[in-house]
């Protein structure tokens, strides 16, 4: 497949961007799509330092404007095929909803419906779990709408938690599953796309 024949990806990260890291390194060896911007609300986070490695650009974004206008005429110029928020912080506004239907998606690191919602955002949703003595948790890949952790599912894997597990321990479990599955179900969904 030709460079102009691939499939674009846009990431939105906020923190240290493993998810991303994957993401980009897939497409780099199996040629189907490529990454071809990062969008960011932190300066300092470890996804910017990513991005940069791969000469990838990033787009900073700010609060007040990306409610307002979703930055989508910046967004837009990208054309992507699929947004994929790898560990976004941020509600994503009605704007870049409706302007991509079905076409971003999102990673929880849970099993949702459960410990999804406001605020449920990386070690704070292993820690609920840890804490409720769940006895497995999980990834899901869904389809973002426009409330937090809802749209439709479209992968979900599980882990056990052992007696004694920490929200640490099971971060590591978790990332292990993210990094094993998201980039597969991105090109699935792209390459099943017409
Ligand atoms: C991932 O575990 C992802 O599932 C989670 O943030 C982490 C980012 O890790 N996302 C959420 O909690 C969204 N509610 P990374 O920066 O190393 O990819």
């Amino acid at each position: 497949m030709n460079q102009d024949q691939k499939k674009k990806i846009i990431i939105f990260a906020s923190g240290a961007g493993s998810n991303a890291q994957k993401i980009i390194q897939y497409f780099k060896e199996k040629n189907t799509a490529k990454v071809v911007l990062v969008v960011c609300n932190k300066r300092g986070a470890g996804v910017v330092e990513i991005a940069k490695n791969e000469n990838i650009p990033v787009l900073f974004i700010e609060k007040n404007k990306f409610n307002e206008t979703g930055y989508l005429q910046e967004i837009k110029k990208y054309q992507p095929d699929l947004v994929v928020l790898a560990g976004f912080l941020w509600k994503v506004p009605p704007i870049l909803i409706h302007h991509f239907p079905h076409q971003i998606v999102n990673i929880h690191p849970a099993l949702l419906p459960a410990y999804g919602g406001k605020g449920m955002y990386g070690s704070a949703v292993h820690t609920a779990v840890v804490a409720a003595k769940e006895k497995e948790s999980g990834i899901t890949i869904h389809f973002v709408d426009e409330k937090y952790d809802h749209g439709e599912t479209i992968f979900q894997a599980k882990c056990f938690l052992n007696e004694n597990e920490s929200a640490e321990s099971l971060a590591v479990k978790i990332h292990q599953l993210e990094h094993e599955y998201f980039a597969k179900t991105i090109e699935k969904l792209l390459t099943e796309k017409t």
